[in-house]
């Protein structure tokens, strides 16, 4: 079973549309030569029309950051799957821990958020991971586990086969103090685990499961050295297109060090 690796950024709240097009033309130069992986780019929506035109004809893809459940309505400030499509999106970041700490998303909306993004043709990213506090009192698992069953329910195995996750320990997250590698690999584990249990070892086996919480240059190949670890998502390291090309690139790192 060969899972093609991904590596995603996450831009959050940052970067206007001037600062998007240059990101894009160096990325696009730095990375020309990458095969073998998939790249993601997940900026704010506000530029991924400008990120689509810079991009064009590069193998870089484009994610949401978040989406709504419905297609479209009376919904104000929200973006739907069908949207995120139309804007040239293939994948979309669900239940980020920010979006839970401070937008209320919960694993109900994020479950019904998962359907949405397939039917339309979206490959979801989908977030989970402990509070530095639940990794204190041995918790990690069962939070893990938990989050990942809701974020399923009611998937059929095929549907369930076409998302990724995103292990990210949120005491990780833009702190830079990243996980153990090898501890990463046993919660990622414990994910697959999971997944076989509530939609069978086939597509638990095709999913991606990406590791985030300050990958950075130097990092990203100890992780990628990891049987379940199959790719990362980057917030701040990807704000820069040097550092976020050699993350791209770890396999030359991993050859250089
Ligand atoms: P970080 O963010 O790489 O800055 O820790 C990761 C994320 O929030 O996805």
């Amino acid at each position: 079973m060969s899972r093609k690796p991904i590596i995603a950024g996450n831009w959050k709240m940052y970067k206007t549309i001037s600062e998007a097009r240059d990101f894009a033309r160096a990325l696009a130069i730095a990375v020309r030569n990458v095969m073998g992986l998939e790249v993601v780019l997940c900026p704010p929506f506000t530029t991924l029309f400008a990120l689509r035109e810079e991009l064009a004809g590069t193998a870089v893809q484009l994610g949401g950051q978040n989406c709504y459940f419905y297609d479209e309505g009376a919904f104000t400030g929200e973006v739907s799957p069908r949207m995120l499509r139309d804007a040239g999106c293939t994948y979309v970041v669900l239940g980020h821990s920010e979006r839970r700490q401070h937008f209320a998303e919960t694993d109900g909306s994020v479950n019904k958020k998962v359907h949405a993004a397939l039917a339309h043709g979206l490959t979801p990213i989908i977030c989970v991971g402990e509070k530095a506090e639940e990794r204190e009192v041995q918790l990690t698992d069962n939070v893990v586990i938990v989050q990942v069953q809701r974020a399923l329910l009611n998937l059929e195995p095929l549907a369930a086969s076409q998302v990724c996750f995103a292990y990210e320990p949120i005491w990780a997250i833009g702190t830079g103090k990243t996980c153990d590698s090898r501890e990463a690999n046993r919660v990622c584990a414990i994910i697959r685990e999971t997944m076989t249990r509530q939609v069978g070892p086939g597509a638990a086996d095709d999913v991606r499961i990406l590791y985030g919480g300050s990958v950075k240059p130097d990092t990203i190949a100890g992780k990628m050295a990891q049987p379940h670890i199959d790719g990362a998502l980057v917030g701040g390291a990807s704000l820069d297109p040097h550092s976020f090309a050699q993350i791209v690139e770890f396999n030359s790192v991993l050859k250089k060090s």
